[in-house]
């Protein structure tokens, strides 16, 4: 009887188990369906909040790159920066880059885009906006890629105001990953690589990414009604390699700005991540962007793409250790020693090239010609190319170690023999004993090179407490904001 008793509670309790297992799976499998049988959402819809019903996972986790909020002010670390970048926005406000959650405020917050007063003024071009928010692609579909193209940043104030989002990386018809910025595709064709259409679903995975992390430009361009237009454009029909791109620009003498204390022609990098990462060991082997910043993870037995997009290094368990044997703490070393082997050649080459720009100023000053200074400014132009390919295409340290180590080198080569060729033009022009100042600050180097930052910050302020909220207000009115979304967030910045 007794037996037969603790049978009996034996059975019962595998029937509740089993119950509540069914119940539980039933329930997954509802949840399952939910995103099979994808929700209708407007292909252009851009407010991240309307995807949280359908995808809580994935809108959650996409919401914590806010958690990365740090300001690294990079001209406080390396004020040779301020004299790399004299005549350029670079000189007034860098830092290193924070959560995708907060691309638009940065953007409007940093000194480089100035303090518009209305839709017309204002340093930048609209081309400015095309990395930070999933509303590009929708203007760009509604009015036309040169109508995007054409005018001042400030145009868009109101129509562009969601950071990085869903609609960047999705068709939220079918929530397939979809690059939507069509520059990209033409920069594959041009290159000679896999186009869009050819490319396997785990190309994608990078793709996605590659729409933003990549080497461009802007290209001047009528827009076909009498115009200009700021045309983002990928500079990669000569090749993916930081000599093929240098000769892309130098075919067509393109300049992005000229010193200010050196006169040279010069090329800022913005973040060849995509092309670099192409030429290291996880790019060959076509371990994506996604398999280490996107990792899967399982909740309650539902297996989701984890959207926290920051470093892989906070949870190696379910990214690095995927594929390596050996413990965290050797790759952890690994990886340190790497950062340290590039810091090295980084800073050297930072010190080299400040002092060929100062030099130059001199000699100029001293009366050299254009003739006797055009073999000098063509390698520092390279010199400084090369070194910000290899550090502005962020962690390309770890992303691809040899090819940064062997572009530095060439950086390097290239800001000697620019630094050996002013010394002898300086001692014919009676300056032998000139020495370029040391720049030990920010301030100091802002300084040296005239830059008006208190005005600047000023003018920033203006614009932040007038035309700034009247975007916002213009935005929610066009029902393209939910002012929810952004409610408690503090602005940080490197001015205040
Ligand atoms: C920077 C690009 C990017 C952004 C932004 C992004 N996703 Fe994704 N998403 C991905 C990638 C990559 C995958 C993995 C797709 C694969 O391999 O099938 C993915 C997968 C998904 C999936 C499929 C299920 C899964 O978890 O793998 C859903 C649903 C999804 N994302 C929803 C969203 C939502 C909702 C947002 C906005 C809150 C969003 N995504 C923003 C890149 C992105
Ligand atoms: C629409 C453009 C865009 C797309 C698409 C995009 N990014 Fe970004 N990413 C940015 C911008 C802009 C920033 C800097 C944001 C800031 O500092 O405000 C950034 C920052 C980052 C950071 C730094 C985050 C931190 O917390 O420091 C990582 C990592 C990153 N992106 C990886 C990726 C990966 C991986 C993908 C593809 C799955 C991707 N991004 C897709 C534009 C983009
Ligand atoms: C094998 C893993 C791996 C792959 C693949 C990978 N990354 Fe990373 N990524 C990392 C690690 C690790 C870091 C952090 C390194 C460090 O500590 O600075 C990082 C950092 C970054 C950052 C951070 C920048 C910053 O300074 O905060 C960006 C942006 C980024 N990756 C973009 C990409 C893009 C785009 C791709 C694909 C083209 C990619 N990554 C592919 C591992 C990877
Ligand atoms: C999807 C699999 C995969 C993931 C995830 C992955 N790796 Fe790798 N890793 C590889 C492959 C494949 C190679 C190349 C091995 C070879 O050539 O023998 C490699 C090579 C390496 C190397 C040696 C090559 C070099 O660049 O110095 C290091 C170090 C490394 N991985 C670190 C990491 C770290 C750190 C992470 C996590 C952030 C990571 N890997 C994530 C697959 C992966």
């Amino acid at each position: 009887m007794k037996k037969f008793k603790f049978l009996l509670a034996g059975s019962l309790l595998a029937i509740g188990c089993m119950t509540a297992l069914i119940a539980s799976i039933n329930e997954k499998k509802e949840e399952q369906t939910q995103i099979n049988s994808v929700p209708k959402i407007d292909r252009w819809e851009t407010k991240n909040e309307e995807f949280k019903k359908f995808y809580p996972r994935q809108y959650d986790s996409w919401k914590e790159t806010k958690e990365s909020d740090d300001i690294e002010d990079l001209l406080k670390k390396y004020p040779e920066l301020v004299v790399l970048y004299a005549g350029y926005g670079f000189a007034k406000d860098y830092n290193s880059p924070r959560g995708h959650f907060y691309a638009v405020d940065d953007n409007r917050n940093t000194l480089r885009t100035g303090g518009p007063v209305d839709g017309k003024t204002g340093p930048m071009p609209t081309a400015c906006w095309t990395c930070k928010s999933p509303d590009v692609p929708r203007i760009m579909a509604e009015q036309g890629d040169m109508e995007y193209y054409t005018g001042k940043w400030a145009k868009y104030g109101s129509d562009i105001i969601n950071p990085i989002g869903c609609v960047d990386c999705h068709n939220p018809e079918t929530m397939e990953l979809s690059v939507n910025r069509e520059y990209l595709d033409v920069g594959l064709k041009a290159a000679g690589e896999k186009s869009l259409a050819e490319s396997s679903h785990q190309d994608m995975r990078s793709l996605v990414c590659a729409q933003c992390h990549v080497e461009y430009y802007f290209n001047k361009t009528d827009n076909g009604k009498g115009g200009k237009a700021a045309v983002v454009t990928l500079p990669w029909s000569e090749g993916l390699m930081v000599e093929d791109m240098e000769r892309y620009f130098d075919n067509m003498n393109f300049k992005d700005w000229t010193h200010k204390i050196s006169k040279t022609p010069m090329l800022k990098t913005q973040h060849p991540g995509w092309e670099m990462w192409k030429t290291g060991a996880h790019g060959k082997n076509n371990v994506s962007c996604a398999d280490c910043h996107m990792p899967y993870k399982t909740e309650g037995g539902i297996k989701y793409t984890d959207h926290k997009i920051g470093n892989p290094l906070d949870n190696m368990e379910t990214t690095c250790m995927n594929c390596h044997r050996v413990s965290e703490s050797e790759l952890l070393a690994n990886i340190n020693e790497k950062r340290k082997r590039k810091d090295e050649l980084h800073k050297k080459n930072m010190k080299q090239i400040a002092a060929a720009h100062l030099e130059a100023g001199k000699a100029w000053e001293l009366g050299a010609t254009e003739a006797e200074m055009a073999p000098i400014l063509k390698d520092i132009r390279h010199a400084q190319w090369r070194w910000d390919y290899a550090v502005a295409s962020h962690p390309a340290f770890f992303h691809a170690p040899e090819e940064t180590l062997r572009i530095l080198g060439s950086a390097l080569e290239k800001a000697g023999n620019a630094r050996i060729k002013l010394a002898k033009l300086l001692a014919a022009k009676g300056g032998a004993d000139y020495v370029a100042p040391t720049i030990d600050s920010k301030e100091k180097a802002q300084e040296i090179i005239g830059l008006p930052f208190d005005k600047l910050v000023e003018d920033k302020k203006k614009f932040s407490n007038g035309l700034l909220i009247e975007w916002k207000k213009e935005a929610e009115k066009k029902g393209v904001y939910n002012p929810k979304s952004t409610e408690g967030i503090v602005d940080k910045t490197s001015y205040n």
